[in-house]
């Protein structure tokens, strides 16, 4: 059999989504090409995501529906791949007989043996202490931005996270690999690359840690944007925050996780800092960097939180005003040590800590955003405008999404741009 056309699709984080372009990257090397439509292909790829029940609802009901492409095309190839295979495979064995793939994140080299007629299904969920993927050039699809793999896995085990079980143990790539590939990014023309990492500044190859590998790539000339998500809040040092401030070229936004505001939960989170500890990182990271932007992920409704302990979390966000947030509901991952708590705080009380926290979020995205109106940004053209494509949209370094209204701009730019007012969580202006 020919199996020339695959189709990826991605739940999940931006790991997930780099993970995804190492896979096509594979498929690539293997004469497939990609397309856009599942109904085309000959192998049709979920990548899949665990952090949260709904993402990983989301993904394996794709696989019912991909089950019905399958009577037209009894050759189809159905896999399901990342940490839903990794965490789920003997269930997805036994309910879903129909799925001729299942491939934890580690296993993404076994792919090709598609190819040389293996068994189905085709089953690997090894979980590696090597594995980075090295050699392997990743199939990109974004235009701007190329994101960087640069260590796999987590050691933290935060209590309610599923991470550390799907992704294994931490792991870094080699600082002359990674700076290397940023070269070809660049090579290629992409403008901004970002680093990723499940804890990214955790990132250690040998004698090397995060704040050298931040040198590194900002030394590669061309690179015009560095990012980096997520860090730690205890992985954050001076030097970290010296070289980003030293450097240009890497941007002024750092991604915070909170997760909750009272010590109490986050405690219990074994998040490894108490509200005092957070806060005075944050102030930390604002002496060496005065205009920086720090975002942040919050739980609301983790086992045992109180209305006294929410209030904390709404009295930390008060005293940062942070830019932005993703904010979630408190979602049970059976095996991780929270999942043995009391899920005790109702849906209902959930959802309503969840409309307070994005309610006072948006009312802090529109202070910070407003502050910068009258002001001239430089700002990166990522794409057309989504609502109005004579315009277009791009980013500033600190992370904010700015609405071009006037001046020419091709996608790959980076222009300096008058920010005339701030609506909702987004910026509009016009090039000077
Ligand atoms: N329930 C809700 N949110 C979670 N996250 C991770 N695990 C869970 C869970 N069980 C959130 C955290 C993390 C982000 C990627 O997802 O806020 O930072
Ligand atoms: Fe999960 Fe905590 Fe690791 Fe982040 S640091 S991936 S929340 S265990």
């Amino acid at each position: 059999m020919d199996f020339k056309k695959y189709y990826i699709e991605t739940y999940g984080c931006q790991m997930n989504e780099a993970d995804s372009e190492l896979i096509a990257g594979i498929l690539e090397g293997f004469s497939c090409r990609s397309v856009n439509k599942p109904e085309e292909a000959d192998v049709i790829l979920v990548n899949t995501c665990t952090v949260r029940e709904n993402a990983e609802r989301r993904a394996i009901s794709r696989l019912d529906q991909f089950k019905s492409l399958k009577k037209k095309n009894p050759d189809l190839i159905l896999g399901l791949l990342g940490c839903v295979a990794q965490r789920d495979r003997g269930k997805i064995i036994s309910e879903k007989p129909f799925v001729d793939l299942i491939l934890g994140p580690d296993s993404y080299q076994h792919l090709p043996e598609i190819f040389n007629g293996c068994k189905y299904p085709l089953v690997n969920v090894k979980l590696s202490k090597t594995e980075v993927y090295e050699g392997i050039t990743p199939f990109r699809r974004t235009k701007v931005n190329a994101w960087i793999s640069i260590m796999r896995g987590c050691d933290k085990f935060c209590s309610y996270c599923i991470v550390p079980y799907t992704r294994g143990r931490e792991r870094s790539r080699s600082i002359e690999s990674i700076a290397n590939e940023a070269k070809k990014a660049v090579g290629d023309g992409y403008k901004e690359v970002t680093l990723l990492g499940q804890n990214v500044n955790s990132y250690s190859y040998e004698n090397y840690k995060f704040p050298d590998l931040l040198e590194a790539v900002s030394n590669v000339k061309e690179v015009q944007r560095i990012r980096f998500i997520s860090p730690h809040p205890n992985d954050i040092d001076d030097r970290m925050l010296e070289v980003i401030r030293d450097h240009q070229n890497i941007c002024k936004h750092i991604h915070l996780p909170l997760q909750a505001g009272s010590s109490r939960i986050l405690n219990l989170m074994n998040r490894g800092y108490d509200q005092g500890k957070y806060l005075s990182v944050v102030k930390k990271i604002r002496t060496y960097l005065s205009d920086v932007a720090i975002s942040t992920d919050i739980i609301v409704g983790f086992p045992g939180e109180t209305e006294e302990d929410f209030l904390e979390t709404l009295n930390v966000m008060d005293k940062v005003v942070f830019d932005s947030a993703f904010m979630f509901k408190y979602s049970p991952r059976p095996g991780t040590k929270a999942s043995l708590m009391e899920d005790d705080v109702s849906e209902e009380e959930k959802a309503d800590r969840l409309t307070r926290v994005i309610e006072k979020q948006r009312e802090h995205t529109l202070i910070r955003n407003s502050a910068l109106v009258g002001s001239v940004q430089e700002v990166l053209v990522e794409d057309l405008s989504k609502k109005d494509p004579n315009e277009k949209m791009g980013r500033t370094g600190t992370n904010k999404v700015v609405i071009i209204k006037k001046g020419d701009a091709e996608i790959g730019d980076l222009v300096k741009v008058k920010i005339e007012k701030a609506v909702g969580v987004s910026l509009f202006g016009e090039i000077v």
